[in-house]
């Protein structure tokens, strides 16, 4: 019996998306991005999945999700980008973990932790190409990249990647993906002439894969794409298969009579008699709480919308005269074969994006998983 609530994470689904998403990038490698507990799949799973499926390299955003990349024997080259001050760098320079220098502070410490460890610091620099949020900007990017320049000099660390971040490659019209494009040749050209010759560089992330050709460099870094939901809510990719299904055990049912308000604040009054369900799941686990009244969940074998508030660890949906059973199953999100909603229908009833949606999913609500590579 599956738990009465679960995340159950298709593998395959994760393995095959990527497949899809290195046959896009046409020649170029794929870092399965796996940050965030894998976008809230199971950081270790969903990693051997994305190398299964052909990713050769992994992508986090801290030196902890690395380590313990490294930790569950995953060797394969793994990049950690984002590096706030007192992150474990020796450790990560003795893991053979790719340090992402997004910022000029971040060069001298990675420069000391290397001399201090006796081994080469592997370091992948960030430019800061228009998303102003991490990378090294135009004005301080010369001066960081002769720093590093020193240090491969002096044999403590060796750089082997620049790369950038897009702001709005989700929205294919938008001018500023062109415009970092330009500036990313930019920074490339002032790297090289400094005499860094990094292995791979790369910039684009889901949407720009399936968008922006130009875009591929050495290596391409899909997210949300390998989870298979689409970075572009308009843009259907045919093959993207969904890897997470949300679901509970209903808890009950119980017989409403006309007028009754349903949960907390009674934002939900029942218009007739009717059946009401119970269903296991709530803002503990990740359901947003602005769901109430607007969450879909399929029921019974039809789509529904939460009736009244959503609590802590439960919701309310209201069946009219459908029938249930002890053991069937509320579906919130998921690849939408049996008409489900999917996590894309989630995020547009709730003004965000899927990313959030599945990212979210709660530490109570365990993960279980279906596929060949487990
Ligand atoms: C630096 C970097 N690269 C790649 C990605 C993957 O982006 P997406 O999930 O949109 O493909 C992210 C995610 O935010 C990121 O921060």
């Amino acid at each position: 019996m599956p738990p009465f609530a679960e995340a159950r994470v298709d593998l395959d689904a994760i393995s095959g998306n990527i497949a899809l998403l290195a046959e896009r990038a046409e020649g170029a490698l794929v870092m399965g991005v796996v940050k965030a507990d894998g976008y809230g799949h199971g950081m270790v799973p969903a990693a051997r999945a994305a190398l299964a499926g052909g990713a050769t390299w992994l992508g986090t955003a801290f030196i902890a999700e690395a380590l313990r990349l490294r930790a569950a024997g995953i060797d394969a080259p793994v990049l950690a980008w984002l590096v706030p001050p007192g992150e474990p760098l020796t450790e990560a320079i003795e893991a053979g973990i790719d340090i992402g220098v997004g910022s000029s502070w971040v060069v001298d410490e990675v420069v000391d932790a290397a001399r201090r460890s006796g081994r080469v610091a592997r370091v992948q620099l960030k430019a800061d190409t228009g998303l102003n949020r991490g990378g090294i900007g135009p004005a301080d990017w010369p001066d960081a990249v002769a720093a590093l320049a020193r240090a491969e000099a002096e044999g403590v660390a060796t750089v082997t990647g620049v790369f950038s971040h897009f702001a709005c490659a989700d929205e294919p019209e938008h001018p500023a993906t062109t415009a970092q494009l330009e500036a990313f040749h930019e920074a490339l050209a002032v790297a090289d002439k400094a005499g860094l010759r990094p292995e791979i560089r790369h910039i684009a992330n889901s949407a720009a894969v399936l968008t922006r050709p130009d875009a591929r460099f050495d290596l391409v870094r899909p997210g949300i794409a390998s989870y298979g939901l689409s970075p572009i809510p308009d843009l259907a990719v045919p093959g993207l298969r969904p890897a997470m299904t949300l679901s509970a055990a209903l808890v009950g049912r119980k017989r409403a009579v006309a007028g009754s308000g349903v949960s907390y604040g009674y934002r939900y009054v029942t218009d007739r008699e009717t059946n009401l369900v119970l269903v296991p799941l709530g803002y503990g686990d990740g359901v947003p709480r602005a769901a109430t009244n607007r969450g879909p969940v399929l029921v019974a074998g039809r789509r529904r919308t939460i009736a009244g508030t959503v609590c802590m660890d439960q919701f309310v949906v209201d069946i009219g005269e459908d029938t249930v059973r002890p053991g069937d199953r509320a579906i919130l999100f998921g690849p939408g074969d049996d008409g489900e909603p999917t996590a894309q229908d989630w995020a547009d009833v709730l003004d965000t994006i899927s990313y959030e949606i599945v990212t979210r999913i709660g530490r109570r609500v365990p993960r279980t998983y279906t596929g060949a590579v487990r």
